[in-house]
Order: structure tokens, then C-alpha cells, then sequence
């Protein structure tokens, strides 16, 4: 009886190292089909995220490769490259730097053609930031607005506000040019004057970007009930995108547990 109930507890054991040892490998891609990377400072990018040069098939999502700039993992965003300080995978974001978008980090003018888009397939640009709305150059503004002593020239001044609270005025008409770019980071920008003086940390510890797939059939591949990974390949011919779902035993055209086709299956056993 007791050589029975040991028996038991040993199985009992067993199957669940059995069972954790299956879902630790499910819980994150196989590295052999989702290769990790690093740029040199052993910060380890994985899934979603992807290295550029596993182009023209990847596993991960659409628009989040990466690559290295010496030791630093870098994104293009809108054709400008940005530095990527951190990345968080439990939240689905990472922290972009402006440092190679300014120049001067003491008194930072964002270049006109920077204005983020800030609407992508990709990435939320709005959760986590705030947006601040620069106005460069103004000939006229309002007399009662403190303005950014390090960008005045002449009798031109420049302002900045956060975007939802620019007070009323032509602003347009009135200055040479204008920026909306999200910051992240540093605390309260309710407060006009507290801006002034903390635009430039602002710009320094950069801005969020939250990723996400708006991908259908990715979306279906990752579902709980599939626990599949997303890849896809660059069609030769026309440039277009193929989805894959990666699965435990292979790929399938859908997700795992559907009854989309699996195929390329002898070089993806894992
Ligand atoms: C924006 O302007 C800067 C400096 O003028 C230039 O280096 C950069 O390549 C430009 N970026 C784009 C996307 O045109
Ligand atoms: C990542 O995000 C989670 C959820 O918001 C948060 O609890 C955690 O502190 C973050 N990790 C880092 C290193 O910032
Ligand atoms: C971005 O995230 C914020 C906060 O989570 C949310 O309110 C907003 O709707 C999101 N925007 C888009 C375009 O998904
Ligand atoms: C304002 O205009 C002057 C030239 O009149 C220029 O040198 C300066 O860079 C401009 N400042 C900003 C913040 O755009």
C-alpha cells in the first residue's frame, strides 16, 4: 500500500514536470525558428520583435523589426531611425529615445520633418505619452504667455503646451512652424511654466510605443486556444506578405488548433 501511494506520487510528480517543462516551452517561441538577439549589451530582443536581417521570412509581428546601430537596437519610425532604451514585454512596449533627432539635448528643437505620425497599424502612440505641441518662431502670440528663453531670436519667440491645452490664438498664422510629438516620462504637464522647464528632460527620456497586431490571422494563431507564434515570408514576386502560424509541431496556414494546412513541416520539428 505505502510502495503504491509512493508509486502514485512519483507519477503524480512526473506528469506535472511533464506538463510545466510543455508549457515553459510554449510560453515563448522556440529560439531555433524565433531566433533571439542581441546588439552587444546582452539585452535580449525577442518575439514579436525581430532582426531585420531574418528578412524575407520572419517570425514575429509586421513593422516590429529592429536592428543594431553599434551596440544600440534601433526601429525606423516614419524613415528616421530611433533608438530603443528599454523594452517591456510584459506591457507590449518598448521606450524610444529623440536623442539622434535633436541636437542641441539643453535646448532640443524638433526638426520639422519629424512630427510623428501618430497613427500606425503598429503601434499606440498616445498610451503612456504625453503629447506636447511646440510652436516655433512666433511673431506675435499672446502677451501673457511665458515663452522658451533658450529658442528666442530677435523679437521671435517660441512656445510649447501640451497638445490638449494650447491656448486659443492663430498660432498658425503667427509662427514659422509647429511640432506634436508624444513624450513619455517625466511627470506633470498640466502646468504651463513647468513645461517650459522640463521640455527638454521630456525630450531626453523620449517617448512609449505599445505594439500590438491588428494582424486577423495573427490574432487567431496567438488565441489561447492555438498558442501559435505569427511569421511571414515576402512573396518573391510582388513583395507581398504570406502569414504563418508557428506551432509545436510545425507550421500551419492558420492557427494550431484549427484545421488550417500544415506545411514545411520536416524543417521546423522542434
Ligand atoms: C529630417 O531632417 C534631418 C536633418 O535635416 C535629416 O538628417 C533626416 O534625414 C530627415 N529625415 C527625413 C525622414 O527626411
Ligand atoms: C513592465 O510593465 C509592467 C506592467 O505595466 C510593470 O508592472 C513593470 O514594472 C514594467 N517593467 C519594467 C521593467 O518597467
Ligand atoms: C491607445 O491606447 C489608449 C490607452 O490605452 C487608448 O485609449 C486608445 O484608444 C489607443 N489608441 C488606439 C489608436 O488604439
Ligand atoms: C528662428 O529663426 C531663426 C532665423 O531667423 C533661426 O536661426 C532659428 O533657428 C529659428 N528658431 C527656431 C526655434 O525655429
Amino acid at each position: 500500500m505505502a510502495s503504491s501511494s509512493h508509486h502514485l506520487l512519483n507519477l503524480l510528480f512526473f506528469v506535472s514536470i511533464f506538463f510545466t517543462s510543455i508549457n515553459d516551452s510554449f510560453a515563448r517561441p522556440p529560439t531555433n525558428i524565433c531566433p533571439h538577439f542581441d546588439c552587444g549589451k546582452g539585452d535580449v530582443i525577442r518575439y514579436p520583435l525581430w532582426h531585420q536581417s531574418q528578412s524575407p521570412e520572419h517570425c514575429g509581428y509586421q513593422g516590429l523589426s529592429l536592428s543594431c546601430q553599434g551596440q544600440n537596437p534601433v526601429i525606423i519610425l516614419n524613415n528616421n531611425f530611433y533608438k530603443i532604451r528599454s523594452i517591456n514585454y510584459s506591457e507590449n512596449s518598448l521606450v524610444v529615445s529623440y536623442a539622434d533627432q535633436i541636437q542641441n539635448p539643453n535646448c532640443p528643437k524638433i526638426p520639422s520633418n519629424l512630427t510623428a505620425k501618430l497613427t500606425s497599424p503598429v503601434f499606440n502612440y498616445t498610451s503612456g505619452n504625453k503629447l506636447l505641441t511646440f510652436f516655433y518662431n512666433c511673431t506675435l502670440y499672446p502677451p501673457s504667455q511665458q515663452d522658451i528663453t533658450c529658442f528666442q531670436s530677435g523679437t521671435k519667440r517660441s512656445f510649447v503646451f501640451s497638445a490638449g491645452a494650447v491656448p486659443e490664438f492663430d498660432w498658425h498664422a503667427n509662427c514659422e512652424s509647429t511640432a506634436t510629438i508624444p513624450v513619455g516620462g517625466a511627470a506633470a504637464f498640466d502646468d504651463g511654466e513647468l513645461l517650459i522647464s522640463i521640455f527638454a528632460r521630456a525630450l531626453t527620456e523620449g517617448f512609449k510605443l505599445t505594439w500590438r497586431t491588428t494582424d486577423g490571422a495573427c490574432q487567431a494563431c496567438e488565441a489561447a486556444d492555438s498558442d501559435g507564434f505569427c511569421g511571414y515570408s515576402t512573396n518573391g514576386t510582388d513583395g507581398g506578405q504570406n502569414f504563418f502560424c508557428i506551432c509545436p509541431e510545425g507550421r500551419r496556414s492558420i492557427s494550431c488548433y484549427g484545421d488550417g494546412k500544415l506545411f514545411h513541416i520536416s524543417n521546423l520539428l522542434i
